[in-house]
């Protein structure tokens, strides 16, 4: 097919949200393009944000454990050393062998692959400014944008991915920082922050609220695993604030204050990075070419369907509304052209996992305690740590813990909150218990494999109704 004959749909932008939405439309039998100006398909999770990090954190996490967690498992080994360009290739290899899978999957599904950056020259046609050089057009009978997000910039600094940087020149620096400070102690910090500090930086959080994690860690999870990183070396500097920085010299000075008020101080690091969140990216679209508007925070405004004031053009991922996760995109993107192919989609917004792949990871989904105060429910707790669970202690792995919380009446589970090991797997239990409205009491009575991890899951809950057998 020419590009230029017109598609059922055309997709701006090939991240998770585009190129799930291109896969399903082509499986729906719909005539479907998908345009992306990076190069590479799979956006920024599989470019720049969850592959990379995961690769990093993973090895990484095998090297902290061979330097400092052998001797009493009884493996003496010798001489350790990194290689860090082994390691960014690795890295580099699992991120190719992916964004590749994608083409592929494009191929097997009929997707048309346009590689260049999408402008709308009005409400059904996208110019396109091709990677290979040259112009051309599509028109789409639907419109798709799904042009995600980026790193929001620090004001004063100036982001060289060298010396000051966000997450993309935290998976990608050449050799291991003597000093790192992180300015924001969310996901990104920290898990970035662990992945430098365990090759061997000195890293220091600091973080603007009184606790870290980022939106929507409970208070008691975030208080575990920041005692956890502490011990791994990890520094933090909470409710205080950068004020401004200076990146003129060979270093970066960063001046500091506590957030209500205090006692100034300078800090000074060989990297900076930078992680106070992300905003939606829609530069160079040409929105004011068919009258399309952002709010306050730079999201496309839509309706329960992903639409916009012009109905056929649609909205998904990190460039409107909700949680900026992978997972979240893909959803929206099965149920935007549901919509369009069937006219009914569905995304339960109440029950999407949030994961934190530190060593141990964090997971949680549903509401947090000062979430239900906040709206006045009644609500009970029931918890259960790893160090009385089997699996974790034969592991030598057992900080953390589970912690339910479930509506005081009628038992239904309200939200799941894990710090530990696995954490990341286990919330998929606690995700399908919230989406089938289980309580407590359903899985405390299902049966789980011993010795298993999930066992401290089953006890949690029996915690919450009931109580455990092992604490
Ligand atoms: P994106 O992935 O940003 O994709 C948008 C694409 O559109 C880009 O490739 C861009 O080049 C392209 N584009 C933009 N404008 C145009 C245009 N005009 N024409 C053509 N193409 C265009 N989420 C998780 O769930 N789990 C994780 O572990 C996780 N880890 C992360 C780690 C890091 C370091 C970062 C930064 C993010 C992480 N995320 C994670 C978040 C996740 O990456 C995003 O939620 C996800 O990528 C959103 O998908 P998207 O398709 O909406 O946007
Ligand atoms: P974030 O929103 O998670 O955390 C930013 C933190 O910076 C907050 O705690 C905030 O209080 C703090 N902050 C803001 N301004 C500050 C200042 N001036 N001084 C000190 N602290 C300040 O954002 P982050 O970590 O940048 O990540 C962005 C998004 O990327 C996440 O919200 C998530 O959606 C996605 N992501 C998801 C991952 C995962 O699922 N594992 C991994 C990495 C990113």
């Amino acid at each position: 097919a020419s590009p230029s004959e017109e598609k059922d749909l055309v997709i701006i932008g090939g991240g998770v949200a585009g190129y799930v939405a291109a896969i399903k439309a082509g499986q729906e039998g719909l005539k479907v393009a998908c345009i992306e100006k990076r190069g590479t398909l799979g956006g920024t999770c599989l470019n720049v944000g969850c592959i990379p990090s995961k690769s990093l954190l993973n090895n990484s996490h095998l090297y902290h454990q061979i330097l400092h967690d052998t001797k009493n498992r009884g493996i003496d080994v010798g001489d350790v050393k990194l290689n860090l360009e082994q390691m960014m290739k690795a890295k580099e290899t699992s991120v190719s062998g992916l964004t590749k899978g994608i083409e592929f999957l494009f191929k097997k599904n009929g997707v048309e692959y346009i590689r260049g950056t999408g402008t709308f020259a009005d409400e059904n046609t996208v110019a396109i400014n091709l990677v290979d050089g040259g112009e051309t057009s599509v028109r789409g009978k639907n419109i798709i944008i799904a042009t995600g997000s980026e790193a929001t910039p620090f004001p004063g600094l100036t982001i060289d991915e060298k010396k000051v940087i966000t997450s993309t020149g935290a998976i990608a620096l050449k050799q291991v920082p003597k000093k790192m400070v992180v300015i924001g102690g969310g996901i990104i910090g920290l898990e970035m922050g662990s992945v430098w500090s365990r090759l061997g930086a000195e890293v220091t959080v600091v973080e603007f609220l009184g606790q870290i994690g980022g939106p929507g860690m409970d208070a008691d999870i975030s208080k575990s695993i920041q005692k956890t990183l502490g011990k791994q070396g990890m520094k933090f500097k909470l409710n205080t604030k950068v004020m401004q920085g200076d990146d003129s010299g060979d270093t970066v000075k960063l001046d500091l204050e506590a957030a209500k008020g205090g006692k100034p101080e300078t800090v000074e690091a060989d990297v900076v990075l930078v992680a106070i969140g992300r905003r939606p990216y829609t530069q160079g679209l040409g929105l004011e070419n068919i009258g399309l508007e952002t709010d306050n925070r730079g999201r496309l405004v839509i309706d329960q369907e992903y639409r916009t004031k012009i109905p056929h053009i649609r909205v998904i991922g990190d460039c409107t509304f909700g949680p900026m996760l992978a997972h979240k995109a893909e959803e929206e993107a099965v149920a935007a052209i549901e919509y369009i192919t069937k006219n009914y989609g569905h995304v339960n917004y109440g029950a999407i996992p949030s994961v934190m792949y530190t060593h141990p990871e964090v997971a949680w989904v549903g509401q947090n305690e000062v979430e239900l105060k906040e709206a006045g429910v009644k609500y009970k707790v029931g918890t259960f740590p790893f160090s009385a669970n089997s699996r974790a202690k034969t592991n030598l792995d057992s900080e953390g813990m589970v912690k339910f919380l479930a509506d005081a009446e009628t038992d239904r589970i309200l939200g799941v909150h894990i710090v530990g090991p696995n954490a990341g797997e286990m919330i998929a239990e606690g995700t399908l218990a919230l989406e089938y409205g289980a309580s407590t009491e359903d899985v405390g009575r299902t049966s789980h494999a011993h010795p298993t991890l999930a066992e401290a899951f089953k006890e949690a809950a029996m915690a919450t109704y009931s109580k455990a057998i092992h604490a």
